[in-house]
C-alpha cells in the first residue's frame, strides 16, 4: 500500500553546521553532504507489518515460546535501516574518514570480496515488543496518574501533541522546551543539561563530574550533591534536569563521556545514579536517567555527525544487557526516576529511540517505568516507528537534521493519529506519562512553580543563548521579538561546600611511599627537621596547576584542555562561576615563614634545570581530557585516542622525577583526568613517592586538593575503574572503534559480562591499580564476618504482582478539522507546532493495528522490576577497626562469586560467571584509636571501641541471580556455594565466607 500521508517526507539539503576548523579550535563536528538518504524514513508502514508467528496470548510466564517465535521478524526499525542502507551514496560525502573507508571498501571489493555487503547487519536482530505498555500501573504513582488522567481527558489532540514535541532547537530559553497547554495551565517544560551542573546558566554551581562522585563511594554525598543540583535547577525554573548519566557505563576506558557517569561497574553506577535521582527529585525536579543504552563511544554515535549515514550499532546479548548496562537504569527506575533519555546509537541494529524491545519491553514492561522516555537531541530517527516503540517525547523537536524545524512529530504526529497510523491511546499514554511525571514531582504547586506568562512570571529565568539581560525570545527563528531573558538569579547557596567535599573525597591516593603525604603547612615534618636550617622548598610544575589565562570559561562547553582540568567537555559541562586554582590554593596554604614555593606551571620545562634542582619536594600536575563527540580538540574527537597523559605530561613527570632536588627531592604527582590513565612511564621511578588521582573536581578544585594534601581530609576516594599497565590489558572489547568497519559501524559486545575488573580477573591480568583501590593516611582492619541467611535459596522470584489499571480514554479519532491552524495564527519560522495546514488526503487507513501482543515479563511488576528481586536474602556484617593514628573514612566493599561449575538445572547448560562482582559498599567514618579515656564517653577507658564500627550489607535476590534469557527471568543458583568477599578493593578481600 502507498505510504500514508503522514509519512510524506520533507526533503532538504543537509546544511553545513559549522565551518571546518583547525584541530585546535573547538567546533561542532562539521561535514558537508548533499546525500540525503532518508527519503524512505517513514515509508515503511508498521501497521502493515505481519506479526506472523508472534501472535500469541499475552501471559506472564515462560518466555521460551516468544523467544523461539521469530527473531527473524524485523522490528520496524530494522526494515527502515535496511532500506536506508541500500540508498547510501558515499560518493557525495567529503569527510576524510568516510573517504578513507569508502576507498578501502572499493579496494576490498575490487579484490573480489563481497565484504562490504557481507558486513551489512542482519535484519531483525532486535526482537519486537508491542504494544507499548501504558503508564499508571504502579501504586507509587497512583495519585499522579489520577490527576493526570483528569487533565488529559480535557485535552484536544493538538494540545496533546504539543506536550510530546519540542518546539525546536533554541526556540525558547532551555536546550529543550515543550509546548504548553495554556487553556489548562499546563506549562511549557524546560529541559536543561546536565549531569554536573546547569549548562548555559549563570550564578550556579559547577559540581565535580560523575566520575569524581563515583570515586567518593559515599552514598550520602551522592545524594547531597543531587539534592543541591536539583535545588539549583528549581531556582532557575528548570522542570527536567538532563542527568544523571549512567551510560556510557565505561566499557571502553577511552570513551569520551565516561566521566559524566560514575564508574565502570553496574552496581556502583546504579547506586550513585539512584542516590542522585533521589536528591534531584526531592527538590521537585524531574531527573533524567541517560543515555539508554549502550552509547559507549562517541565515534559514530549519531547518524551523519561522523559522516556515516547511520549511527553505530552496539550489538549485545540479552544477559549482558541485563546484568551490566541496563542494571543502573533498573536502579534508577526503582528510585522513581521520572524521565529516561534514549540514546543516539543503534542497539542490535535498531535505533535506541525506536527499539521496541528496549523501550516497550525492558523499560516499560519489565522495569515498570512510569515516567516518560525522551529522545536524545536528534536521536529520534523515525516518526511512527518511534511512537509505537515507546518514545514519549521528541527532543529538541526538530527532524532528522539539526535545527531543521521539520519535526518527525509535531504536525506529523497529529496526522499520524488522524489517519490511524498511531493509535489514539498511544498518544494519550505519551501525554499521560509526561503530565503524571509533572504531578509526581509536585510541579503543579504554583507556589514553587509560578504560572508562566501571561498568567504569572514562572518558567525559566535564564537564557541558554545569551548572557545579556534582554535577548531574543526565539533565537532559533527569524523572529526578532525580545524580552528580559536573564534574571541572573543566584542559586548557589553554600553548595560550594558540597562541591569541595565531593572533590576531596573523589580524589584517590594510589601511592604514598614513606608517608610523604600529608604535607605540613610549615614545611619540614618534625621527624625530618633535624639539621635543616633552610626553608622547605616546594616546586610546583605543570600547566594543569594553573588556570587558563584566557579565562576559565574561554572554550565553549569547556571544549579545550588548557590550564587546570576540572571538567570534561560537551553538553555535560557548565560555566564555572569561579574556579579555585590548584597552584594558588597550595601556595597560600604553605606558611610563608618556613616554606619557599616556586612555580613553573607549564609542561615544557626551561633549559636551565636549576628550578628543579633547588627543591625539596616537587609537585607535578598532569591531565587527560575528553568529551562529547560534537566537539573536538587537540586531535581528540570526543573519545580519547589513547590512555596516556596528554600534552606531553608523561615527559614532564619523568623530567621532574629525574631532576627534582638533584635526584634527592620527593615527587608528588597530581592527575586530573576523565578516567583511567596509564602511569607506567614513571610510576616506578623511586623519586615518585606520592600519586593523587584527583579526577574532575569542579569549581573547588584547588581547595579540595589542598584539603587532601595537607591532611585536613583523609583520602577516602577509591578507583571507580581499573588502571591497567597497558591499554591492551582491557581486552579487545575495551577498544574504541575509531574507523568504521561497515557501512553501518558495528560494535559487538562479545566480551559479554567481562569488562573492566571482571576482564582482568577472568584473564588473571595484574592491573597497576585495581577497581576499588585507594589509600588512606590511616590503616583499617576488618574482622568478624557474619553471613546470615534471611531467605532460603529458591531459583525463581515470586510471581509478578499484577499492577493497577492504567487510565483509559475514548479512542475515537477526532475530526481532522479540529487540528487545523487556528485562523489568523501567526507562525514563527521553523518553530514546531502541532497543527496541520490542511486536511487534504487525511483518511483513516484500512489496516488494523498490529496483532502482536508480547507476553509480559515475569521479571516485572513494579518500578525496577519484580519487587521480590529486591528482597533481602542475606545480611552480611563485619567489624572495621581504625588501627592507625588518624581519623579516616573506610570504604568497605562486598563482592559475590557465584557457584563454580554451575549448570542450569533445567537445561544442564553450564553458566559462566565473573570471578567476582561488586554487590554493595559502605563508607564509614572511624576515629583513630584513642590514646586515653575520653571524658564523658562510656567505655573509652578501655580504648573504648570508639575506633571500631559495624558494617552491614543487605544482599538481595537480584544480587545473587543471573539473567537467563531463555526463561526471561532472574535465576538464583540453588546448587553449589556462593562466596561472599568483604574488603577494601576488588583484589583485597580479607574476609570471605560461603553460603
Ligand atoms: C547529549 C545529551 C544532552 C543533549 C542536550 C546531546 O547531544 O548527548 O546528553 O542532554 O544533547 O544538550
Ligand atoms: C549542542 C548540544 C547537543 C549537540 C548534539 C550541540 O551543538 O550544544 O546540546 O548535545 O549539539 O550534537
Amino acid at each position: 500500500m502507498p505510504p500514508p500521508e503522514s509519512y510524506e517526507l520533507r526533503r532538504g539539503k543537509y546544511s553545513k553546521l559549522d565551518a571546518p576548523a583547525d584541530d585546535d579550535t573547538p567546533t561542532r563536528q562539521s561535514f558537508d553532504s548533499n546525500a540525503s538518504s532518508y527519503e524512505d524514513l517513514d515509508e515503511f508502514d508498521p501497521l502493515n507489518y505481519d506479526a506472523g508467528t508472534l501472535k500469541q496470548k499475552r501471559s506472564t510466564g515462560d518466555l521460551r515460546a516468544r523467544r523461539k517465535a521469530s527473531f527473524k521478524d524485523a522490528e520496524f526499525a530494522e526494515k527502515r535501516g535496511i532500506q536506508r542502507r541500500s540508498r547510501f551514496t558515499p560518493g557525495k560525502l567529503c569527510c576524510s574518514l568516510v573517504l578513507l573507508f569508502v576507498a578501502a571498501t572499493v579496494l576490498l571489493l575490487s579484490a573480489g570480496g563481497i565484504w562490504a555487503w557481507k558486513s551489512a547487519p542482519q535484519d531483525g536482530q532486535s526482537p519486537p515488543w508491542y504494544p507499548s505498555p501504558k503508564g499508571g500501573t504502579d501504586p507509587a504513582w497512583a495519585e499522579s496518574y489520577k490527576k493526570a488522567a483528569e487533565l488529559v481527558k480535557q485535552m484536544t489532540l493538538v494540545e496533546k501533541v504539543n506536550i510530546t514535541t519540542g518546539t525546536g532547537w533554541s526556540m525558547q530559553m532551555c536546550v529543550g522546551n515543550t509546548g504548553p497547554v495554556p487553556r489548562l495551565k499546563f506549562p511549557a517544560l524546560c529541559l536543561q543539561d546536565g549531569p554536573l551542573g546547569l549548562r548555559f546558566a549563570d550564578n550556579s554551581t559547577a559540581f565535580p563530574a560523575g566520575i569524581t562522585v563515583g570515586a567518593t563511594w559515599n552514598k550520602d554525598l551522592m545524594y547531597q550533591r543531587g539534592r543541591a543540583h536539583g535545588k539549583e535547577a528549581r531556582g532557575k525554573g528548570i522542570h527536567v534536569l538532563l542527568g544523571p548519566a549512567m551510560g556510557p557505563l565505561g566499557r571502553m576506558p577511552a570513551g569520551g563521556r565516561n566521566w559524566e557517569g560514575f564508574g565502570s561497574d553496574p552496581v556502583l553506577q546504579g547506586i550513585a545514579a539512584a542516590q542522585t535521582i533521589k536528591g534531584i527529585q526531592e527538590e521537585g525536579v524531574i531527573a533524567t536517567a541517560k543515555h539508554y543504552v549502550l552509547n559507549e563511544q562517541e565515534h559514530f554515535r549519531q547518524a551523519w555527525e561522523w559522516a556515516t549515514p547511520n549511527a553505530i550499532s552496539s550489538n549485545i546479548d540479552d544477559r549482558t544487557l541485563h546484568e551490566v548496562y541496563a542494571w543502573p537504569f533498573a536502579d534508577s527506575v526503582r528510585a522513581g526516576v521520572a524521565s529516561i533519555m534514549c540514546s543516539y546509537n543503534q542497539v542490535n541494529n535498531s535505533y535506541a529511540c525506536q527499539n521496541s524491545k528496549l523501550m516497550n519491553g525492558v523499560l516499560k514492561d519489565e522495569l515498570g517505568f512510569q515516567g516518560f522516555v525522551q529522545s536524545d537531541w536528534l536521536a529520534q530517527r523515525s516518526g511512527v516507528a518511534s511512537a509505537l516503540a515507546g518514545l514519549d517525547m521528541t527532543m529538541p523537536g526538530d527532524g532528522i537534521k539539526w535545527a531543521d524545524g521539520k519535526s518527525l512529530w509535531g504536525a506529523q504526529l497529529t496526522k499520524a493519529v488522524l489517519n490511524g497510523s498511531v493509535p489514539v491511546d498511544r498518544v494519550d499514554d505519551m501525554v499521560t506519562r509526561i503530565v503524571a511525571a509533572w504531578y509526581q514531582l509536585g510541579q503543579d504547586d504554583t507556589k514553587t512553580w509560578p504560572l508562566q506568562p501571561p498568567d504569572g512570571d514562572g518558567g525559566p529565568n535564564f537564557s541558554s543563548w545569551t548572557n545579556e539581560e534582554i535577548g531574543l525570545l526565539h533565537p532559533g527563528s527569524t523572529d526578532k521579538s525580545t524580552g528580559v531573558v536573564n534574571k541572573f538569579v543566584n542559586v548557589q547557596e553554600d553548595h560550594g561546600k558540597i562541591a569541595r567535599r565531593v572533590a576531596a573525597e573523589g580524589t584517590v591516593l594510589v601511592k604514598n611511599i614513606d608517608n610523604l603525604l600529608p604535607l605540613d603547612r610549615n614545611g619540614w615534618k618534625e621527624e625530618d627537621k633535624a639539621g635543616k636550617d633552610m626553608k622547605y622548598r616546594v616546586g610546583i610544575f605543570g600547566e594543569d596547576a594553573r588556570l587558563n589565562e584566557d579565562g576559565i570559561n574561554d572554550c565553549k562547553d569547556r571544549g579545550c584542555n588548557i590550564g587546570t582540568l576540572a571538567s570534561g567537555w560537551g553538553s555535560g559541562a557548565v560555566e564555572f562561576p569561579y574556579l579555585i586554582e590548584p597552584l594558588a590554593a597550595l601556595r597560600s596554604a604553605f606558611s610563608n615563614e618556613s616554606v619557599y614555593v616556586t612555580d613553573y606551571p607549564e609542561n615544557k620545562l626551561p633549559k636551565d634545570k636549576q628550578i628543579l634542582e633547588d627543591q625539596d619536594v616537587c609537585i607535578v600536575f598532569a591531565n587527560a581530557d575528553a568529551g562529547e563527540g560534537f566537539m573536538k580538540w587537540g586531535g581528540i574527537r570526543g573519545d580519547r585516542n589513547d590512555l596516556f597523559l596528554q600534552k606531553d605530561s608523561d615527559k614532564l613527570v619523568q623530567d621532574v622525577a629525574k631532576g627534582c632536588g638533584k635526584g634527592k627531592g620527593d615527587v608528588i604527582v597530581v592527575i586530573h583526568t576523565v578516567g583511567p590513565v596509564i602511569l607506567e612511564n614513571w610510576i616506578d621511578m623511586p623519586s615518585v613517592k606520592a600519586v593523587l588521582i584527583a579526577h574532575l573536581p569542579g569549581q573547588e578544585s584547588g581547595n579540595a586538593l589542598a584539603d587532601i594534601m595537607f591532611g585536613d581530609v583523609n583520602p577516602s576516594g577509591r578507583l571507580p575503574y581499573t588502571i591497567a599497565k597497558k591499554e591492551k590489558d582491557y581486552g579487545p572489547g575495551g577498544k574504541i572503534l575509531y574507523l568504521p568497519n561497515s557501512l553501518v559501524p558495528q560494535q559487538n559486545f562479545t566480551e559479554g559480562l567481562y569488562i573492566d575488573y571482571r576482564h582482568f580477573d577472568k584473564k588473571d591480568i595484574a592491573p597497576r591499580y585495581e577497581f576499588g583501590f585507594g589509600l588512606s593516611y590511616t590503616t583499617f582492619h576488618l574482622s568478624s564476618l557474619l553471613i546470615s541467611p534471611r531467605q532460603p535459596k529458591t531459583p525463581l522470584p515470586a510471581a509478578r504482582p499484577s499492577g493497577l489499571e492504567p487510565p483509559s480514554y475514548p479512542t475515537d479519532i477526532p475530526d481532522p478539522k479540529s487540528a487545523l491552524f487556528p485562523p489568523g495564527f501567526k507562525k514563527l519560522e521553523k518553530y514546531i507546532y502541532p497543527y496541520i495546514s490542511s486536511t487534504d488526503g487525511i483518511k483513516k487507513s484500512k489496516v488494523q493495528a498490529s496483532q502482536l501482543l508480547s507476553p509480559l515479563s515475569p521479571a516485572g511488576g513494579a518500578q525496577g522490576g519484580n519487587p521480590d528481586l529486591y528482597t533481602t536474602v542475606l545480611t552480611v556484617s563485619a567489624v572495621v577497626t581504625n588501627i592507625g593514628t588518624v581519623d579516616g573514612d573506610a570504604v568497605i566493599q562486598l563482592y559475590v562469586s557465584f557457584p563454580s561449575d554451575y549448570k542450569d538445572p533445567e537445561t544442564g547448560t553450564p553458566v559462566d560467571f565473573p570471578v567476582r562482582v561488586l554487590r554493595g559498599f559502605e563508607k564509614l567514618s572511624i576515629p583513630a584509636q584513642q590514646q586515653g579515656p575520653i571524658p564523658g564517653v562510656k567505655g573509652s577507658e578501655h580504648g573504648g571501641g570508639m575506633n571500631r564500627k559495624n558494617v552491614q550489607f543487605e544482599v538481595t535476590r537480584k544480587d545473587l541471580s543471573y539473567w537467563d534469557s531463555v526463561r526471561g527471568n532472574w535465576i538464583m543458583p540453588t546448587t553449589g556455594e556462593f562466596e561472599i568477599g568483604v574488603g577494601f578493593s576488588s583484589r583485597n578481600l580479607p574476609l570471605t565466607g560461603r553460603w
